[in-house]
């Protein structure tokens, strides 16, 4: 599974990327309010230090404009994806923008006829927002699930994006359900490779290694 990290926020990006682990990089206009930085300038700095594909979403929900703000962003650099709610128009735009050799990733995905629509337009990635379904006491994995289900059974080449990610079980569990990436919020991605166990069998490690007074090097 890849990781993508959801964040506008450089320095978060910059050490994620420093581990070997980042494979991508999901903004939304939520995310780049919260960073208080001019937008495409973010996502061109983003660009700039990640390889991979860079999510940046067209804020127009009517699609004539969709496709222009889907011009602007895509010039930003190679490997910007383009964003789009899943709404009519936004379908349009991502048949369009699909045709036109261009990435895209279909937000605020809840269901999975939501889902069928975006393989069917070609879109690169699916985006289930499982933590705001959990939110309203629906199981936002079993969407996943289904998502794969569905996929699978068509061959549809779409990614599915587990999004709207807040815990690390979340994270394994879209692994099991699977989900092609997870975009997973900074504090989440840095708890992964934490367990107590962990931290008490090294601790217990150190002290026995020092009692031998060897050294490796
Ligand atoms: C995904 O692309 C979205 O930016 C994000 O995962 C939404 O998460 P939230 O529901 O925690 O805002």
């Amino acid at each position: 599974m890849k990781f993508f990290v959801d964040t506008a926020e450089i320095d978060d990006i910059k050490e994620l990327n420093a581990t070997g682990l980042l494979d991508g990089v999901t903004t939304n206009p939520s995310l780049i309010a919260k960073s208080g930085r001019d937008f495409k300038e973010v996502v061109k700095e983003i660009c700039g230090i990640v390889n991979g594909p860079v999510s940046a979403e067209v804020a127009s929900t009517e699609y004539n404009v969709m496709l222009e703000e889907a011009d602007v962003l895509s010039r930003i650099a190679e490997n910007v994806v383009i964003k789009l709610p899943l709404t009519w128009d936004g379908l349009k735009a991502c048949k369009t923008l699909t045709g036109k050799g261009l990435k895209t990733n279909v937000t605020l995905c809840f269901s999975p006829n939501q889902a069928l629509l975006a393989a069917k337009v070609g879109a690169t990635y699916i985006s289930p927002f499982i933590g705001r379904l959990d939110d309203i006491n629906t199981d936002g994995m079993q969407l996943v699930e289904d998502i794969r289900q569905i996929y699978d059974n068509y061959a549809f080449a779409t990614e599915i994006l587990a999004a709207s990610l807040r815990t690390v079980n979340q994270v394994s569990d879209a692994a099991l359900a699977g989900a092609d990436v997870a975009t997973i919020p900074p504090a989440i991605i840095k708890k992964l490779a934490d367990h107590p166990l962990t931290d008490k069998g090294l601790a217990a490690f150190v002290a026995d290694w020092k009692k031998t007074g060897q050294s490796i090097l």
